[in-house]
């Protein structure tokens, strides 16, 4: 029997500790006999990655950042996410347009009306290339958003690697990017599984398990 594409968005602030869940359910879902693409944003293209690098280390104004974000996404959307989608496979997706939220929204503080209208745009794929579920504007099925207070994860950050443009911000626009993700989840209460990141790695595991678990998909 065919099986339906799905696509999950992995989300926090810098620090909240994705990266090994994220490798740990592609491991699961593969067992459980699921063809899993990891991928990431800003990148995930051979574009997306070049637009990344721009992003997170040339500086620019908030509305550049944004419209690279966008562009980025755009790319990676058409080119990796809907293909894989419409072959049935699961995406497993390291930040999506939750983090334009968050971070150019929350953080830099762009207007959130405009980055709905970016999103619209940037996200909009018509059939044949996209299947049935994921045609008109494309969101993730489901976005884990790994929550933590700023403190705790700039500690986990600390001395680990040489900070980029948005981990080397204060405690007070990942508080800011916090809040963001809050509003969204807010908006989208559906779409998102908060899962209380300042816990045993054990326990983070087992609510990331849980959140897929829930929909049936492990
Ligand atoms: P990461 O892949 O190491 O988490 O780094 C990506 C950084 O880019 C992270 O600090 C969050 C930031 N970011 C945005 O500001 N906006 C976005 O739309 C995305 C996808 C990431």
């Amino acid at each position: 029997m065919a099986q339906h594409g799905r696509f999950i968005s992995f989300e926090g602030i810098d620090g909240a500790g994705k990266s090994t869940h994220i490798e740990a359910l592609a491991q699961a879902l593969r067992e459980a006999g699921r063809t899993v693409v990891r991928t990431r944003e800003p990148g995930g293209t051979p574009l997306a990655e070049k637009i990344r690098a721009l992003a997170l280390h040339e500086a620019m104004d908030a509305l550049t950042e944004t419209l690279l974000m966008f562009a980025a996404r755009r790319d990676h959307l058409t080119q990796v996410i809907v293909p894989a989608l419409a072959r049935g496979e699961v995406v497993l997706c390291d930040r999506f347009t939750d983090a334009t939220f968050a971070y150019q929204g929350g953080g830099r503080g762009f207007d959130w009306e405009s980055l709905s209208l970016l999103e619209r745009l940037a996200q909009t794929v018509q059939a044949p290339e996209a299947d049935l579920a994921h045609k008109g504007m494309v969101q993730p099925d489901l976005t884990i958003w790994f929550d933590l207070p700023p403190a705790v994860a700039a500690e986990r950050l600390a001395g680990t690697r040489v900070p980029d443009r948005f981990e080397a911000q204060p405690a007070a626009f990942f508080e800011a990017v916090r809040a963001g993700y809050a509003r969204r989840a807010s908006q989208q209460p559906a779409r998102f599984a908060r899962i209380d990141a300042d816990q045993p790695r054990e326990a983070v595991w087992r609510a990331v398990q849980g959140a897929v678990q829930a929909r049936g998909w492990l």
